[in-house]
């Protein structure tokens, strides 16, 4: 038997093991949590958006897949980037004088069948990824159904479950054409099964009221109720406008990354995406630096974009892709990136989890970017609906340009983020003031009242002091 003297050396000599197994325990499970998101599928190594490249991304043991979505002029979501079907088409080739005023081709000027016809191309070509000169290849654009049914298949096939990571691009654009995106993906996603919280999918959007109506109008019609990520665009950028006084006026982020906006997006938020550069600054400061202990001591993930492994995308601050990871992932703690090379992602979570020191970033040289696929029953339980149905901008090349693309500087941290005060959450949209080439738009969703909770935030208490 052991006496009361016995059992306090007892765990004085154990104390050290207990707290040594605490410290793995933590580094394993600090890693474990960390998903990698196939920023447009396995883009980095096989263009962005087809079919295949989705298939390599969950090959690579990616969390999650990214699928962009916009609307063909027969209302079918299809995966694609942007609006517009220049950047990564031969649309220009094919349909000469489709364009508009503004010289740009829109997938919702264009049926889904003559979409089908579009051949995909690398938009980053010379870059060192996919070669460009692939004339018999023949890559398409996807439909969002098709993709869907492609990673059900996967997760049966593969007994493992696999993530998407949906955004619904510009509802605004989409109104203003006279489409409901928001509801016609929704209700897409419910025939695919997906409907809990427990799903393995993250909605996002960059329109804060969109989300808002989301949450409040769409998701209760449709007894649904996923995870939502609000992705925060810079104020410059055209992701997210809203029609003031017959004017489209570029949406005003600034309250959202401010303590009292974070409470407010919390209550029907599951974790905000922004670019990295908003959170880091060229020398490797901190920007914001509270909004990712805020976000989290509120329940909400941080998701940055876009991490490349080219050369001119590895900020200064850092010398390799990995040190760049290891920053964000452990330094930042973001809970996960978009990553157009899923697959490098992938590889230097396992090395760190596992311990082994990594291996030098060096582009495609020794690196086992196939990780095993695991053969055992699935950790997470299958959706039980399987329905039969149906730069940087870029590493090194010229920037792409609105719309298609915003470009995030690297804005000054708000003063609203060491302010107590509330939140002023903008008002909706004014009554619509139809302009030229404008149709209707629906009633703007009132956004409620933000819920404050009365305790503080870590930071704030910091601060407090
Ligand atoms: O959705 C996150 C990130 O992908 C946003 O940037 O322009 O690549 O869709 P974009
Ligand atoms: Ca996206």
């Amino acid at each position: 038997m052991v006496n009361r003297v016995d059992y306090k050396i007892l765990i004085i000599k154990s104390s050290g093991w207990i707290f040594l197994l605490l410290v793995m325990m933590a580094v394993f499970a600090q890693a474990g949590d960390k998903i990698v998101i196939a920023h447009r599928a396995a883009s980095g190594y096989l263009m962005e958006h087809n079919l295949p490249s989705v298939a390599l991304a969950v090959a690579m043991g990616s969390d999650y897949i990214e699928q962009d979505l916009v609307m063909t002029q027969d209302d079918q979501v299809i995966v694609l980037h942007g609006p517009t079907l220049d950047r990564v088409t031969n649309v220009a080739e094919l349909f000469p004088g489709r364009e508009r005023k503004d010289g740009k081709f829109y997938a919702i000027d264009f049926t889904l069948a003559e979409v089908k016809q579009l051949h995909l191309k690398e938009p980053y070509p010379n870059s060192g990824r996919f070669p460009d000169n692939n004339k018999n290849l023949q890559l398409i654009v996807p439909t969002f159904q098709e993709e869907l049914e492609l990673i059900r298949g996967l997760e049966k096939t593969l007994h493992k479950s696999i993530g998407i990571y949906p955004e619904i691009k510009q509802p605004w654009f989409h109104r203003k054409e006279g489409k409901d995106i928001s509801m016609t993906v929704v209700k897409i996603l419910r025939e695919y099964g997906y409907k809990s919280q427990e799903d393995k999918i993250f909605l996002q959007c960059f329109d804060p009221e969109e989300l808002r109506r989301i949450h409040d109008e769409l998701f209760p019609v449709l007894q649904m109720n996923l995870k939502l990520i609000q992705l925060i665009d810079d104020n410059n950028g055209n992701e997210t406008k809203s029609l003031q006084w017959g004017e489209w006026i570029n949406y005003n982020y600034d309250w959202i990354t401010s303590k009292s906006g974070l409470r407010t997006l919390s209550s029907y938020i599951a974790g905000i995406g922004m670019d990295k550069s908003m959170l880091v600054d060229n020398a490797g400061n901190l920007l914001l630096p509270d909004l990712v202990s805020d976000a989290h001591s509120l329940g909400m993930v941080v998701h940055p974009y876009t991490f490349r492994r080219e050369k001119e995308s590895v900020p200064p601050y850092v010398g390799t892709f990995d040190e760049l990871l290891e920053f964000f992932y452990f330094k930042v703690g973001v809970d996960g990136v978009f990553t157009d090379y899923c697959g490098d992602a992938v590889v230097f979570l396992q090395n760190r989890a596992s311990g082994s020191a990594a291996e030098p970033a060096v582009e495609g040289e020794g690196r086992q970017l196939l990780p095993a696929q695991p053969t055992v029953a699935p950790k997470v339980p299958l959706s039980p609906v399987m329905p039969q149905a149906v730069p940087v901008d870029g590493p090194g090349v010229t920037p792409v340009t609105a719309p298609e693309a915003a470009a995030v500087t690297v804005p000054e941290p708000p003063a609203s983020t060491l302010s107590p005060e509330p939140a002023q959450v903008p008002s909706p949209s004014p009554v619509s003031v139809s302009g030229p080439e404008m149709v209707p738009i629906p009633a703007p969703v009132p956004v409620s009242e933000p819920v404050i909770p009365s305790t503080l935030l870590p930071s704030e208490v910091k601060s407090a002091k």
